[in-house]
């Protein structure tokens, strides 16, 4: 159940939206943001607010890489895995990340620290290969640096 202070944050988000599907996204991520990933309840409660069916929902927090439909750790590592990082050695930083972490693509770290996952392009492909934690964005990140990126994002 969506606490009393969430739901009118919601609820105001949606009344400054010309459509309740405009403001769906910007409502699961602050879903997302309270429950750590989305559950059933919390896609329940969003059509609820919003006025679509579950279905609905659904398809969004599925379409979306940054909303999660399964438990994620409390820093999900999105590694970039497309052209221009691919090309400037982000398939081999994926499996420095992995191996550091000891997980898979996809699998989380049995602290429940870390997911880690590769992602489509985040805009930043300059800087490639780059790595994105929450709202922070990680350039031209080197096997050493995705230690220190670790250690950082772990306090
Ligand atoms: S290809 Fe990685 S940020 Fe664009």
């Amino acid at each position: 159940m969506i606490p009393d202070t969430l739901k009118s944050k919601l609820q105001q988000r949606i009344s400054h939206a010309v459509t309740p599907r405009e403001a769906a996204v910007d409502v699961l991520k602050m879903l997302q943001a309270h429950y750590g990933w989305l559950t059933d309840e919390a896609v329940a409660e969003a059509a609820e607010l919003l006025g679509l069916s579950t279905l609905q929902v659904d398809e969004l927090a599925t379409f979306y890489e940054m909303l999660y439909r399964r438990p994620v750790g409390r820093r999900v590592i999105h590694v970039c895995d497309s052209i221009s990082c691919w090309s400037m050695g982000g398939e081999a930083l994926i499996a420095h990340f992995s191996k550091y972490l000891g997980i898979k693509p996809g699998e989380t770290t049995e602290d429940g620290a870390f997911t880690l996952l590769p992602c489509c392009c985040l805009g930043n492909c300059r800087e490639a290969p780059t790595v994105m934690i929450g709202d922070t964005i990680y350039d031209r990140v080197t096997p050493e640096l995705a230690e220190q990126i670790v250690a950082k994002e772990r306090t």
